[in-house]
């Protein structure tokens, strides 16, 4: 028996599952996106464009040495070349687009099997945006399943009657991506710059005056560890836990639920991002990775100039009533993410990113209330993260900053044995 590490190890139904639910669960407020992003610091990102430049078709193959999905799935014939870690973002993303659930194409408890005529035709619908885009787009990811199917499993071939009374702020949209709950993106028609007369601030000038918002830098620089506890509220799912979230130099970040069905945690220790259930431990990576990362910053929207290629004051829009300046930060890729300032406090009311898939992107905003002071610094106590399913809603009841935290609870936990029968007197080795 080959037990070499690269032998392809075929992922388990259970490891789906796991890497699902706790997907689900701790997709945590990628809000904090303060920190890098920086090529050396996003092994999963560098990956991609060092993929992208290698080849213009889409998908984009996993960089020599990475697991692709073919290897690591039993039953994969289109997705086959991408990093095994994007099947299951694609699957999220086909699920938002469509608006079904993962039955709707595939048997319970067996993924691999293709019983379900929908999944076969999902297969076929894939090398059709593939072609398409690749065709006609010269490889750009120009058309999605979103494109034409809007969120619906059935996708319209003459338009409906109802849309004529919203037809003008719908043909606007037209590229928009799903609406999300309680929260409308920046796509959601923002005042446009020029309607405002007072002149603009620069980018700098924003930046600086959210820094003096939260306290100014010398009393930002005075904390080292926050540790914050509260509640999460899911209400699509009907759940409400406890939730504390541990941060230590701005790059450390151990967040713990505690669920009915016991804890589930997620840490990164400065190099590597896990996630736990019950007692099962797992590696988090790719795009889940560099979220999980910039989750560790302690105050989310700084270094911004540092951590993008590029950053614009593109609009000013309303959120929740205040006027706010909409910064438009890009590292070069096509994708880009959202700083929304409060034109008025200066502090940072929403980020809007995405989580990237092989077949499109799922959007998500992180909203940010209730600024209280702690030892100095202004930090939210209310944060909302929408996306396509819903709302997941962190609410602090205690903050508390610099309270020593040993650098070993940011690392990955041992594995327990696993299903390991009780009676079993001796361990193995
Ligand atoms: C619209 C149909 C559709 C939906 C909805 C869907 N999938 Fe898939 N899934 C597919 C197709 C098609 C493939 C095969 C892809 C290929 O051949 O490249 C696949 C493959 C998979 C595989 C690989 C199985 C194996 O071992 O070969 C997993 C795991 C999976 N999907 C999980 C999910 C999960 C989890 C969800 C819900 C979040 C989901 N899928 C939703 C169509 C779908
Ligand atoms: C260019 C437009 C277009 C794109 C892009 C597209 N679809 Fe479709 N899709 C359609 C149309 C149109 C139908 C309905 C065809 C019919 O009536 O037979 C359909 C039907 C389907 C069905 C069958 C639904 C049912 O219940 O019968 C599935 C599943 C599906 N698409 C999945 C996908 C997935 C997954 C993607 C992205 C990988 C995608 N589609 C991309 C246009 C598109």
């Amino acid at each position: 028996m080959n037990a070499g590490k690269q032998a392809p190890r075929r992922i388990s139904e259970n490891a789906i599952s796991l890497a699902l639910g706790v997907a689900a669960l701790l997709w945590i407020p990628v809000s904090l996106v303060a920190q890098a992003r920086s090529p050396q610091q996003t092994a999963g990102a560098s990956q991609q464009s060092a993929a992208s430049e290698q080849s213009s078709a889409l998908p984009r193959p996993a960089p020599p040495g990475i697991k692709t999905a073919g290897e690591a799935f039993k039953n994969v014939a289109v997705l086959t070349d991408v990093p095994a870690d994007q099947l299951i973002p694609s699957m999220r993303y086909i699920t938002f687009a469509l608006g079904v659930r993962c039955e709707y194409c595939h048997v319970e408890g067996h993924f691999d099997s293709d019983e379900k005529p929908t999944k076969k035709r999902a297969r076929g619908m894939m090398k059709m945006m593939f072609a398409i885009d690749n065709t006609y787009f010269s490889g750009h990811r120009a058309v999605t399943c979103y494109t034409c199917h809007r969120g619906a499993a059935k996708a319209a071939d003459m338009p409906v009657l109802a849309d004529v009374i919203s037809a003008s702020s719908l043909s606007a949209n037209n590229a928009a991506p799903p609406a999300l709950s309680e929260a409308p993106g920046p796509a959601n028609s923002p005042a446009v710059i020029s309607a405002t007369a007072s002149p603009l601030p620069s980018v700098r000038e924003i930046l600086e005056k959210h820094i003096q918002a939260l306290a100014g830098e010398a009393a930002i620089n005075k904390i080292k560890t926050r540790v914050d506890q509260g509640t999460l509220d899911i209400p699509a799912r009907h759940m409400h836990s406890a939730v504390e979230i541990y941060r230590k130099s701005a790059d450390k970040i151990l967040t713990i639920v505690h669920t009915p069905r016991g804890d589930s945690s997620q840490g990164y220790n400065g190099s590597i991002g896990w996630q736990t259930r019950g007692d099962e431990v797992e590696e988090v990576r790719g795009d889940d990775l560099m979220h999980l990362k910039d989750s560790a910053a302690l105050n989310p929207g700084l270094n911004l100039q540092k951590n993008y290629a590029r950053v614009e004051l593109t609009s000013i829009t309303k959120i929740h009533g205040h006027d706010a300046y909409c910064l438009t930060a890009s590292r070069g890729a096509p994708a880009t993410d959202q700083y929304y300032f409060d034109t008025q406090s200066g502090l940072l009311l929403r980020v809007s990113t995405q989580i990237d898939s092989p077949l499109g992107a799922i959007p998500q905003d992180t909203n940010y209330e209730d600024y209280r002071d702690v030892s100095g610094v202004n930090t939210p106590f209310v944060i909302r993260v929408a996306r396509p399913d819903g709302e997941s809603i962190y609410r602090w009841e205690q903050i508390q900053a610099n309270v020593p935290i040993d650098d070993s609870r940011f690392d990955k936990p041992a594995e327990k044995p696993k299903e390991a029968p009780k009676e079993q007197s001796a361990p193995k080795h």
